[in-house]
């Protein structure tokens, strides 16, 4: 890739490069991944740089930690047009396009006060199935309740 972001942030040794992110949405594709920043391991994040594809996209590289595809697949949610790159010894060794998981268990939290997964005493892991695509729209499997993206950016803290 020639754009300017290779001025603000360098290659990788060896790791994981999410690139074509739609600008704006890199924190959310972290907290996905259950990144937080303090486990100690390399994470580098431009965003709002400029994209061919895109006109301006946010990038994420992460070094020293594994992510399976399932894992990775789950940043479609917020960003379906990113590319996953795997990188080992500077070389890009694979790529592939994230796709929608139909079903996502035990990340977010029902936005329903009185969901199942919501009671304190027997406490039931969320499960949510994916509804539509564009708007986003996932149904909650216990209670119905339908979120959207503005309920999935609430629920993983980012507003
Ligand atoms: N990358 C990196 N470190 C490496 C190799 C690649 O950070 N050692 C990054 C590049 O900067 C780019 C992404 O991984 O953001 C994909 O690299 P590459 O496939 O070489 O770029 P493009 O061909 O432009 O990818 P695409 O066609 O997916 O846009
Ligand atoms: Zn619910």
């Amino acid at each position: 890739m020639s754009g300017k972001s290779e001025l603000i942030i360098s290659k990788i040794r060896n790791g994981v490069v999410i690139d074509h992110i739609p600008a704006g949405r890199a924190l959310l594709v972290l907290r996905l991944l259950g990144i937080s920043g303090r486990e100690g391991f390399r994470v580098a994040l431009v965003m709002n740089v400029e994209s061919r594809k895109l006109g301006t996209k946010d990038i994420v590289k992460i070094e020293g930690r594994e992510l399976t595809k399932d894992e990775l697949n789950l940043i479609a949610l917020v960003a379906p047009t990113a590319t996953v790159n795997m990188v080992r010894d500077y070389e890009v060794t694979s790529k592939f396009k994230v796709t929608m998981p139909n079903v996502v268990e035990g990340l977010l939290k029902c936005k329903n006060p009185k969901c199942i997964t919501n009671q304190q005493r027997e406490p039931v892991k969320s499960r949510f199935r994916l509804v539509s695509r564009e708007p986003l729209k996932l149904v909650c499997d216990y209670c119905g309740t339908i979120h959207e993206l503005s309920d999935i950016e609430r629920s993983l803290g980012l507003v």
